[in-house]
């Protein structure tokens, strides 16, 4: 407990890390790269980021794009933000909010990228619309999404990655879509795609398959609020 208070209190003192209470929190939206990177590149957002070890290593690897990670819990992000101080990045920061309401703190069309990493999969049919690829959370996403975007979604979880494959075929609107469920063994598996967060660490230590998709929205067409079963 004296760890997590003492990661909240660094969080106060951290710029690259946005949560309620500091000025610039209030006031993301549209103006991420004016206020927050200072240059205008693309803005890759990876939602429930945790410990922040892909934000980090994509900011890392791609100097040219600025990084977001985005989580509910600061003591997790503390790692991520801690991390990317030491090695001086300047081109990650992460926000601790709520992804249910990401259009908050984003404007239509200001992300470039969207990651989907390893979310809780929400078994129960009850908790549905609060799996992060449901269609609520789809339709948000492509109203802050570029036009020629891309999302990327990564678990362990058969049932959820199924479950998402199916809506994504059902009247959301999406193109170029592909996907493996066994990333470490397709034609899927880049220097990106194959960066690896501390869950997906876990999973593979314990011999699980990684499912990977990735995507882009059709223009205009919005998502259908059907439920898939999972
Ligand atoms: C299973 S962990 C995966 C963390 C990380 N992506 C990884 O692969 O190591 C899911 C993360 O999503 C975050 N999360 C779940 N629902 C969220 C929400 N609605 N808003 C913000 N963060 C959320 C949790 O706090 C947790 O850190």
């Amino acid at each position: 407990m004296r760890r997590k208070l003492q990661r909240f209190l660094d969080n106060a003192s951290q710029r690259n890390l946005l949560e309620p209470g500091k000025p610039a929190f209030d006031n993301v939206l549209g103006n991420w790269n004016r206020d927050i990177f200072g240059n205008d590149r693309q803005l890759v957002v990876e939602l429930g980021c945790g410990y922040g070890e892909l934000a980090v290593a994509l900011a890392e690897s791609s100097p040219n794009r600025n990084v977001i990670g985005v989580d509910k819990r600061g003591a997790r992000m503390w790692v991520g933000s801690s991390d990317a101080t030491a090695r001086g990045l300047v081109n990650v920061a992460f926000l601790r909010a709520d992804i249910a309401e990401l259009d908050r703190y984003f404007g239509p069309g200001e992300i470039g990228e969207i990651w989907i990493t390893f979310p809780d999969p929400r078994p129960k049919h009850r908790d549905a619309r609060r799996r992060l690829t449901s269609p609520r959370f789809l339709n948000t996403y492509k109203q802050l999404l570029r036009g020629d975007g891309w999302v990327r979604f990564k678990t362990d979880d058969a049932e959820l990655f199924d479950y998402t494959l199916a809506l994504l075929g059902n009247g959301i609107g999406v193109r170029s879509l592909a996907y493996t469920k066994d990333l470490y063994h397709s034609p899927l598996l880049t220097e990106q795609s194959g960066l690896q967060t501390r869950y997906e660490t876990r999973f593979l230590e314990r011999g699980a398959s990684i499912k990977y998709l990735e995507f882009q929205f059709h223009s205009g067409r919005p998502a259908r609020h059907t439920t898939a079963r999972p």
